[in-house]
């Protein structure tokens, strides 16, 4: 593994990825294939533009022809597949990007791996696979996939494709299921650069419903090295969770953030909850740890740390918010009703 194709790495965790291969690995280089999205943004990469072991090609996953050739242009031998739909709330508002490019795209980066017979092809998925779990159990990679957004069932059928793929043709393939990340370059929609930024702002903070949902919020660079942990020592066919292994209330998450911007918890407003929301994520994740890899962050140590970035680097999201995004936020909370606090 030398030359690699990372998909969608002009987004948040697939720019980040870049960054950290690129630090990490001397002689590996990094082609980044990216269609550009609202979500797409080539400020994402600034630092890395330069690195004569980067490239950038502007294309679509779901075509074929492109695809192919980017590939055999830069001789690439593993794809990591980052680009996908990414965010919740759009695909209740609108599915029909999720199916195109989660599911089609990710079957179209299959076919082309096996026409090259690439050395690796890993997907990365998501805890949103197993849908919302219930008790105290953790989501093992074995357990049975239950989505429940269309955001999830894509993603869910983009697994199912890879794993298809590996035993059908024996493609060397991999998948990671990763639970929330949060860190520089998120775009706003989600939940804890919107708060944050708004926050700044003296913006109200929506919170869904009665902010008791459980999450896994990981800073993205342990993420990014569990990926890399699998594309090393990882066992081809395998599933592996990546998170911290723990969970926490979204209200524990906005107060700690409040807290580190010095902002008071009047800004929290509770808003009519997301249709169909998954009460609680939380994934087990000793098989990655198996391969010596670990979380290096705890919730709040992500959390005040991603905080940190957004208060530094308002040049990189006040452009975003004041773009098309404003008409975004006026069509999701424009008519949301306030609720009463639990
Ligand atoms: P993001 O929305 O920030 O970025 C997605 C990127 O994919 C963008 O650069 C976009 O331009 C690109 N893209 C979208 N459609 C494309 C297409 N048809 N062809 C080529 N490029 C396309 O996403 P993210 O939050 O960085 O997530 C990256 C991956 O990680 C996704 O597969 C997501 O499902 C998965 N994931 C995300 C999280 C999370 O907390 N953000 C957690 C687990 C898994
Ligand atoms: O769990 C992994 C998933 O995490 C990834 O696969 C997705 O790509 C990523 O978007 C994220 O999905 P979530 O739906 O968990 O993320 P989001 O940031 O949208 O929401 C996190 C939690 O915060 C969730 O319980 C919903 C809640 N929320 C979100 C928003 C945007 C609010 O309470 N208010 C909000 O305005």
């Amino acid at each position: 593994m030398k030359n690699i194709m990372v998909t969608g790495g002009a987004g948040f965790i697939g720019s980040n990825f870049v960054r950290y291969m690129l630090n990490r690995y001397p002689d590996y280089r990094i082609l980044v294939y990216d269609k550009l999205t609202y979500a797409g943004n080539p400020d994402n990469l600034l630092d890395v533009a330069d690195d004569p072991r980067y490239a950038f090609v502007k294309g679509d996953i779901c075509d074929a022809e492109a695809v192919i050739a980017a590939l055999r242009e830069h001789n690439i031998d593993t794809i990591v597949n980052f680009a996908a739909e990414t965010h919740v709330d759009r695909s209740i508002m609108d599915p029909d990007a999720f199916i195109r490019t989660d599911v089609y795209g990710t079957y179209v980066l299959l076919e082309a791996a096996r026409q090259l017979g690439l050395e690796r092809y890993h997907q990365i998925s998501t805890d949103e696979v197993y849908g919302h779990i219930h008790g105290d159990h953790r989501s093992l990679e074995t357990d049975p996939v239950a989505p429940r957004s269309p955001y999830a069932a894509s993603k869910t059928s983009g697994d199912l494709l890879a794993v298809a793929y590996h035993v059908t043709y024996g493609l060397p393939v991999t998948i990671t299921r990763g639970a929330n990340n949060i860190g520089p370059y998120q775009y706003p929609e989600k939940v804890v650069p919107l708060f944050v930024t708004n926050a700044i702002d003296n913006l109200p903070l929506p919170v869904y419903g009665d902010g008791k949902q459980r999450r896994d919020y990981q800073y993205v660079l342990d993420h990014c090295e569990g990926v890399d942990a699998v594309l090393q020592r990882g066992a081809l066919g395998e599933i592996y969770n990546i998170g911290t292994g723990g969970e926490m209330e979204n209200l524990a998450m906005v107060e700690i953030l409040l807290d580190e911007l010095g902002k008071p918890r009047s800004l929290i407003q509770h808003v009519e909850d997301r249709p169909g929301h998954d009460r609680r994520y939380c994934l087990n994740v000793d098989k990655l740890r198996g391969l010596g890899w670990q979380p290096r962050h705890t919730h709040e140590e992500a959390i005040r740390k991603t905080v940190r970035w957004y208060v530094e680097n308002e040049w990189w999201w006040r452009k975003i918010k004041s773009g098309e995004f404003k008409e975004y936020y006026r069509r999701l909370y424009g008519d949301r009703k306030v609720i009463a606090p639990a």
